[in-house]
């Protein structure tokens, strides 16, 4: 057994994510920029529509189960992806699931506010709290807190996966389990890729990759796409989430500063917005390979690959993978303005 595989087989884990996931070639796709294009569809991990976050819930709750708690804590945006599937995973391991929902995205589109992830949380019965400061990490961390000093005042054992970069990204083990399983469809494929593309948000999916993938030996380029901050701001988080997961596996850091690729090219305008590149993405996902792409996360993703093709970054030719992490309910929540957008272009 690897050295990695036997320190995450140490962690308690609810194994309820469909894995593995497909690596699967986008013929139209790479026809159409000009590069070889594989996607691992991490969209395809089940749980309340799937995602990159299930592979990191299986990490949280089984510390959850671990410490026998009964309510589950999280925070995130309105239309969060994170909270829908912590809530689908406290319901099916019978725990209370308590969303706090940030207002990050200044809209008052009905969709937005009530379709999508939202209505999902409703449907699964979860009990919700608004919060009205969209950019405050530690203050939504904090409100948490005081929700669950109110359940523990009650009998209840709360659990919170906290927001803020100063916690442990404890899920961010999901992403060391996915370079592995990464490293194995590339030779069972017979491919190696160039780079791998990935969201960088909270940034546990891009520290667990880069790290799963160097501690494998492997120096595939990791570029997380900024969906949340501007490039040297989420370098710099990343570089030091990744001694934190170093730390919870107890390891040294294979990740060097320099190895770590940051992009913000399709960020613009911010979090939860959509630009030129993001659009194009999206519509060409759909159109050329029936593929649905998020407009948070996964269309900025694939919007910064197009954006780095044709500043000449990414070599025409390259061999790339794109991680579609998932996050689909988001074109409900979004379809006037995706709508909108489409329409200007005509
Ligand atoms: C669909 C989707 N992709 C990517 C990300 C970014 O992942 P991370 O927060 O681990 O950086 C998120 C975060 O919520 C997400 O929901």
């Amino acid at each position: 057994m690897s050295l990695l595989k036997e320190k995450l087989s140490s962690f308690p884990r609810v194994e309820f994510a469909h894995l593995p996931t497909k690596l699967e070639k986008a013929q139209r796709l790479s026809d159409a920029l000009g590069i070889e294009l594989w996607i691992k569809r991490d969209d395809c991990t089940g749980v309340s529509f799937g995602g990159n976050k299930a592979r990191q819930l299986e990490f949280y709750l089984g510390e959850a189960q671990a410490q026998r708690a009964d309510c589950l804590l999280i925070t995130g945006a309105i239309q969060s992806n994170f909270v829908r599937i912590a809530a689908a995973f406290a319901n099916k391991l019978g725990m209370e699931a308590h969303l706090q929902l940030e207002d990050r995205v200044q809209t008052d589109d009905s969709l937005y506010r009530q379709s999508g992830s939202v209505w999902i949380d409703h449907l699964m019965g979860a009990t919700l709290y608004p919060y009205h400061e969209g950019e405050d990490e530690s203050g939504a961390d904090k409100a948490l807190h005081q929700i669950a000093d109110d359940l523990k005042a009650k009998g209840k054992k709360p659990y919170i996966i906290h927001l803020g970069a100063d916690h442990p990204p404890l899920g961010a083990l999901g992403y060391a389990v996915a370079a592995q399983e990464l490293l194995n469809d590339f030779d069972q494929q017979s491919i190696q890729p160039d780079a791998i593309f990935v969201g960088s948000g909270s940034g546990a999916t891009h520290s667990g990759l880069i790290l799963g993938l160097r501690v494998s030996q492997s120096q595939i380029s990791v570029w997380g796409t900024c969906v949340r901050r501007n490039k040297d701001i989420q370098k710099a988080r990343i570089v030091k989430q990744t001694h934190m997961v170093a730390d919870i596996l107890g390891i040294e850091n294979p990740v060097h500063e320099e190895d770590v690729i940051t992009t913000d090219i399709s960020f613009a305008p911010g979090y939860g917005q959509m630009g030129d590149l993001t659009i194009e993405a999206l519509q060409m996902a759909a159109e050329l390979e029936g593929l649905i792409l998020d407009p948070v996360y996964t269309a900025k993703v694939l919007g910064g690959l197009i954006g780095e093709v044709r500043s000449g970054q990414i070599a025409k030719g390259s061999k790339v993978v794109f991680i579609h992490t998932g996050g689909t309910p988001g074109v409900f929540a979004y379809q006037n303005k995706i709508e909108e957008f489409l329409a200007n272009k005509k």
